[in-house]
Formats: C-alpha cells, sequence, structure tokens
C-alpha cells in the first residue's frame, strides 16, 4: 500500500528511479513519470489502465523551461503571463529537439504543456529538472481525485508513494486550448473559463468535428453506480442526490449532499469530485444532480457531469 505524506524527497527518489509517483496539482491529483523516459510513461498508462492512444499533459516549473520543447507562439506568451501558474494546458506544436518521449504525446507532432500552480509539485519539478507527464490520478474513465485518499482508495496498491499536499483547491482538470493550429480552439472547459481566455486572446474556436483532444471521446469521470438528472418520479430508496445552492429539493433521497450552500460556482467546483466520492462510497443504486448554472466555471461543472451521466452505468 502506498505511503502518503507531504516530503518531497521520497517522490524525487522514486521519480529518478524511473516509478511513478502521485502528486497534488490545484486542478486534481496527477500521476506522474519522467516525461523523458518512455518505460517510465508507460507505467502511467499501464496503471492507470489507460488507452495508448491519449496524450499526457507534461508538466514544467516554467515558461522558459517549456520552451525548450514546444514552439510557443504570441498567444502562448499571452495566456502564459495571464494565467500560469495555473488549470491552463496549451497545445503546441514540438520543437524538433523536443525532448519528450513519443509516447507522451501518443505519436502526435503536438504536445500538451502546463505550468502547475500547486507549491509542492513546482518544488518537485524543479528538483527533478525535466519535465513530468501527468494525467488524473484515476483509473482510466472513473472519478478524478481531489484528495490523496482519492488517490489511495483506487492506485494505493500500485504505487509505492502518494505526495500529499491536501485538497485541490480548483477541484477540476485545467483548460485544454490548442494553440498549434491557424486558429485558438478550446478543446476542454476547465479552471479557467472561456470569457477569461476570450479577454486576453479573442475569440476561440470551439473543437471542430475532427476529434482534436483524443481523450475527450472516451468514458470519462463516471462513478461506479448510476448518475442521472435529478427527475420528478420518486427515487429508489437508497439513492442519493447532490444539490446546488438553497433550490428547493425534491424528497425521497436516503442523503443529501449540497455542492456550496451559498450558491458559489467555485466553491461547487472544488467540491464536485469529494461528494461524487462520498456519495460513491454509499453504494447507492442512483446518484441523482439537481440543476447547476451553467455559466463561468459551471460550463466545467457541466462538462465533467454530463460525461460522467454518459459513462455511468445503465440504472438497474
Ligand atoms: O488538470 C489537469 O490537466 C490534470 C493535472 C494532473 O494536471 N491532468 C489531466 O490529464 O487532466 P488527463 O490526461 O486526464 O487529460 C489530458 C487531456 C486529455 O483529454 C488528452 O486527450 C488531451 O489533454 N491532450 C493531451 N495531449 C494532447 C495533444 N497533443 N493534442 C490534443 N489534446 C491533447
Ligand atoms: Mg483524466
Amino acid at each position: 500500500m502506498a505511503v502518503i505524506d507531504s516530503s518531497i524527497a521520497p517522490a524525487l527518489a522514486l521519480l529518478q528511479q524511473g516509478q511513478a509517483v502521485a502528486v497534488p496539482t490545484e486542478t486534481v491529483y496527477g500521476l506522474a513519470a519522467d516525461a523523458c523516459d518512455s518505460e517510465a510513461v508507460a507505467r502511467i498508462f499501464a496503471i492507470k489502465q489507460r488507452p495508448a492512444f491519449n496524450p499526457l499533459i507534461a508538466h514544467y516549473p516554467s515558461y522558459a523551461a517549456i520552451s525548450a520543447d514546444v514552439q510557443t507562439n504570441p498567444w502562448a506568451d499571452a495566456l502564459a503571463a495571464a494565467f500560469w501558474p495555473g488549470p491552463l494546458t496549451l497545445v503546441l506544436n514540438k520543437t524538433p529537439h523536443c525532448r519528450l518521449a513519443a509516447n507522451v504525446t501518443a505519436g502526435l507532432t503536438t504536445a500538451a504543456v502546463r505550468m502547475p500552480r500547486h507549491p509542492l509539485l513546482l518544488q518537485l519539478l524543479t528538483a527533478f529538472g525535466k519535465p513530468l507527464a501527468a494525467p488524473s490520478a484515476n483509473l482510466s474513465g472513473r472519478l478524478s481525485p481531489t484528495r490523496a485518499s482519492h488517490v489511495a482508495q483506487q492506485l494505493g496498491e500500485q504505487l509505492a508513494y502518494i505526495l500529499d499536499g491536501g485538497p485541490c483547491t480548483i477541484g477540476l482538470e485545467s483548460t485544454v486550448v490548442d494553440l498549434s493550429g491557424q486558429q485558438p480552439a478550446l478543446l476542454r472547459e476547465g479552471g479557467i473559463t472561456r470569457a477569461q481566455l476570450e479577454a486576453v486572446i479573442g475569440p476561440l474556436a470551439a473543437a471542430d468535428g475532427a476529434i482534436k483532444s483524443p481523450g475527450m471521446l472516451l468514458r470519462h469521470y463516471a462513478p461506479n453506480c448510476p448518475l442521472q438528472v435529478a427527475a420528478n418520479t420518486p427515487p429508489p430508496a437508497d439513492a442519493v442526490l447532490i444539490s446546488f445552492g438553497s433550490q428547493p429539493l425534491p424528497a425521497g433521497y436516503q442523503r443529501v449532499f449540497n455542492l456550496s450552500e451559498k450558491g458559489d460556482l467555485a466553491e461547487a467546483a472544488a467540491n464536485l469530485f469529494e461528494l461524487l466520492h462520498q456519495a460513491e462510497a454509499l453504494n447507492p443504486s442512483l446518484i441523482a444532480v439537481m440543476p447547476i448554472p451553467d455559466e463561468a466555471i459551471g460550463a466545467a461543472i457541466h462538462d465533467r457531469l454530463s460525461r460522467a451521466i454518459a459513462g455511468s452505468l445503465p440504472q438497474a
């Protein structure tokens, strides 16, 4: 069973040996390994049971370090200045001397890069001196981890060490923006909103019909029981309800969790995966969710919930 601790030294030693280690970020916990070592990266795919065609994000301690591996451009300069370190990932064309192992980018000519904001991870990245590849530290398709204990539940048997940085402050994965083509495109909603991005670089295209972000195709973020929008029909007796704000609640749920009593969307984002983990742990036959405003970071909450609903098991 993995050791859970906030000391950086064991994490650094394991990474230097080519092992995978769980690390905190401000968004969700990541499963990190040396991004320049294809064997270390292969361990991430094996532990998560992640399909090899789905590329990983490379994490760096500075924009200068990033520009060694990908071709920056004026959009990247502006977004980096505005939002890094922070919950934003940029897809850029690789440089000819890019150090990233081919399996990080699943053979693509582009790479997804970001500079995270968590102080422990920034210290670890600086000490390691090379980029770390890190997808979210969950089994492929399942709920994302926002606490060290969530990582331990899904991956504890397979890992030696989980670097504990406390609960993630953002609680949803980074926003992914493709800057590798003629026009910037939003590939994944996340911690930085579309409006925040557009205020800096102007209008963003939506990801077009061609699947630009391979990971968006998959079953994602799903609890291990059916998840649906709360209906007016009476729920099964053991059903659990996830609410938001002070809206009137339907009757008949064994337990009600509230994402944010005061109706604060940032607080709801930070609580989303923790409350889904708590709901899942009750082994209900159904988790229902009340309406949440589709604005600001609510757009990212909607994205995660609609994928979780689509990917959750059908109601028995
Ligand atoms: O907040 C986050 O981004 C977290 C933390 C750990 O940093 N990481 C994360 O990684 O969410 P992951 O692997 O769960 O999601 C990465 C997303 C996937 O949808 C993947 O398909 C996309 O980024 N991606 C990676 N490389 C890409 C590329 N070259 N082009 C387009 N999409 C890419
Ligand atoms: Mg993920």
